[in-house]
């Protein structure tokens, strides 16, 4: 008896692990992500609309963008603390599961300060000339909604605070996980402080 216990699970474990490494992984099936990503809800909302401003909404976001996050966070290529150890026993069909279930999903917009507005749409959608830094809107569209193909994240009516904290993660060099080109680290090396303040409220209200 214990005999067949023991041969049935080395069984079904030596056939896990085959199966995980040889099935391809299919496109997102929204429907099996939203059941795997329950756990997620508790900081990203339920529906990917996060209630706290340090935590990012997810809903609506590019699936191919948040595909990558969901890996590189996985591997540690991108630091979260607060994801410890969620991601490890999730396979890839899993990630592109959640990914397609929280892009499915309507993301909601916030409101922009207004006395911040003025400089946070020049800094948007005119980059610095002077310094060479091009517009956010090359990349991440006039209303932020950024380029899925193309795996430019959506960002209009993301939280202000998780804005700010990405945009200096990137100067500080906190987050690298931008590729090779460093495209978001050598744009946000050209933003001071209150430049940050001012794009990441305009941001959080742009739609
Ligand atoms: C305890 C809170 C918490 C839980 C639970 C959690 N996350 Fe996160 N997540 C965060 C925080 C905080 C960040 C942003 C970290 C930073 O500032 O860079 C983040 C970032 C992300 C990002 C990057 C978003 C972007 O715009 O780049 C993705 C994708 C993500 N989480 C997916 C998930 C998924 C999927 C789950 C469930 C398996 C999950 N998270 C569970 C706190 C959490
Ligand atoms: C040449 C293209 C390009 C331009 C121009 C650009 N970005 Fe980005 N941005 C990207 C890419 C690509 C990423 C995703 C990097 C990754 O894979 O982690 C990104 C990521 C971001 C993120 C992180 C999003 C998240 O959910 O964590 C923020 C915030 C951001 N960009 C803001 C800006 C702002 C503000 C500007 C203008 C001052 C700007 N970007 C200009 C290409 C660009």
């Amino acid at each position: 008896m214990n005999k067949l216990i023991v041969s049935l699970l080395l069984t079904v474990g030596i056939s896990g692990i085959a199966h995980a490494a040889g099935e391809p992984v299919k496109p997102g099936d929204a429907t099996a992500g939203q059941a795997k990503a329950a756990v997620c809800g508790a900081c990203h909302g339920p529906d990917g609309n996060s209630m706290a401003p340090n935590f990012p909404k997810l809903a609506g976001q590019g699936e191919r963008y948040l595909t990558k996050q969901l890996h590189d966070i996985k591997s540690g290529k991108r630091t979260v603390l607060e994801m410890t150890g969620l991601l490890t026993n999730l396979s890839d069909q899993d990630l592109a599961d959640i990914a397609a279930y929280f892009s499915s999903q309507k993301g909601s917009v916030g409101a922009a300060d207004e006395k911040l507005v003025a400089r946070g749409q020049d800094l948007f959608r005119g980059g610095k000339v002077d310094q060479g830094m091009p517009a956010c809107t090359g990349c991440h569209s006039p209303n932020g909604a950024g380029n899925a193909a193309a795996g430019f994240p959506h960002l209009g009516g993301q939280h202000a605070q998780y804005v700010t904290k990405q945009l200096t993660d990137f100067r500080e060099g906190n987050r690298t996980n931008d590729g090779d080109t460093m495209v978001m680290r050598s744009i946000a090396a050209k933003l001071s402080n209150k430049d940050i303040e001012a794009v990441s409220s305009y941001i959080q209200g742009l739609h």
